[in-house]
């Protein structure tokens, strides 16, 4: 089968590998559509590693484990393969475990679920197993500021999407080219509103101040941990507040001690959340057959893994925008699924 070794760069190599085997516990899944994330060109760039970097998964149960009761070959199927290991979705064929393998509702197109697994679970972990915001099948009560920091990014718009769903308002979300995106996203009546973080620091705290009317700021998702975010958060977050970040491998110095400081680590969904990822993953499947969830924004990519490359570097300069890229396995050249 062909497969990617994205290399430091991001420079990307087209092989050919043998088809993956399903371990007890694990499915082989024939790629319809790839997703990307930033992850992808950063990782072998950071660590010096060359791998099949991909992670989001959509297409079609080839072969199952011993151990699979819910899937069986032939199922469509989204899923998110575990980060770092053998059988990355840059491939005509990819693993992934059970838990986090979900089923497509019928309408959901591999293009939309292609966008979902790593992005949506990261929002997910983020805001419910660390800020342990109310449930969305336990909804909020009463009001609870929140901000999300990145509001148009793949992970920040899940975040608000989630957030939405479990009546968390008002939505304080700061954003900038992605912000009529967000602008779908949110409830206005519900004092849900958007500061734009092209302004200039200065302007996106006193836009949160004004957003939230005197009212005390105890929780904060930033998803973007950079550029200025987490010191313009703490400047309204509660001194006994609480924050969750995306990046890992820093120090967030400048955040007080007293701030309950969390990582929204999408990898725990194959360690400590593995209960949690399970539930997700099949809720996030009901929400999409339901109308209530959706995927980010795909753009397919031409050339299928042969516009791997082009779209990572696009990733890291920063040019995606309430974006997800996406590549149809079938549109590569050489593949066996283009000429089936
Ligand atoms: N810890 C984990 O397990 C984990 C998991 C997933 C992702 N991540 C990390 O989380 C970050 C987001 O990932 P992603 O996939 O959601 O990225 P993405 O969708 O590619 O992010 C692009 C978005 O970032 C927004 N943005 C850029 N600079 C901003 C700023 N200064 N303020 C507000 N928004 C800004 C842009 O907004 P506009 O277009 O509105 O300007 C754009 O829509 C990445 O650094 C990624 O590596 C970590």
């Amino acid at each position: 089968m062909k497969d990617v070794i994205v290399h430091p760069g991001p420079q990307v190599e087209i092989i050919d590998s043998p088809i993956p085997h399903p371990g007890a516990d694990q499915l082989v899944i024939k790629v319809v559509v790839s997703g990307s994330n930033p992850k992808d060109w950063k990782a072998p760039e950071w660590w010096k590693i060359s791998a099949n970097s991909g992670d989001d998964i959509a297409g079609i149960v080839h072969s199952v484990g011993e151990n699979v009761f819910e899937f069986k070959p032939g199922d469509r199927v989204a899923a998110f393969h575990e980060m770092g290991t053998p059988g990355g979705s840059y491939a005509e064929y990819a693993l992934a475990w059970q838990h986090t393998t979900f089923h497509i509702p019928k309408k959901t197109t591999f293009e939309e679920a292609a966008t979902l697994p790593l992005a949506a679970m990261t929002a997910a972990i983020g805001l419910h197993a660390r800020l342990r915001l109310p449930e969305p099948w336990l909804p909020a009560a009463s009001p609870i500021p929140l901000v999300v920091y990145g509001g148009s990014s793949a992970v920040g718009a899940f975040a608000l999407k989630f957030a939405a769903r479990a009546n968390i308002h008002p939505l304080i979300v700061v954003a900038g080219n992605g912000a009529s995106y967000v602008e779908t996203l949110i409830d206005r009546s519900k004092g849900d509103t958007i500061v734009d973080y092209r302004e200039g620091n200065d302007a996106v705290v006193s836009g949160i101040k004004d957003a939230l009317k005197g009212a005390k700021l105890s929780y904060a998702f930033d998803a973007v941990s950079e550029k200025g975010s987490y010191q313009n958060i703490i400047q309204v977050l509660d001194p006994h507040g609480n924050i969750t970040l995306v990046l890992s491998g820093k120090e967030y110095k400048e955040i007080p001690k007293t701030v309950a400081q969390s990582l929204a680590n999408v990898g725990s969904a194959h360690g400590d959340n593995k209960d949690f990822a399970y539930i997700y993953f099949r809720y996030m499947a009901r929400g999409l057959h339901e109308g209530w969830f959706k995927g980010h924004p795909p753009e397919v990519v031409p050339g299928g893994l042969g516009g791997i490359q082009q779209a990572l570097k696009n990733l890291k300069d920063g040019k995606a925008s309430a974006v997800k890229y996406v590549f149809r396995i079938a549109d590569t050249e050489g593949a066996k699924s283009a000429s089936l």
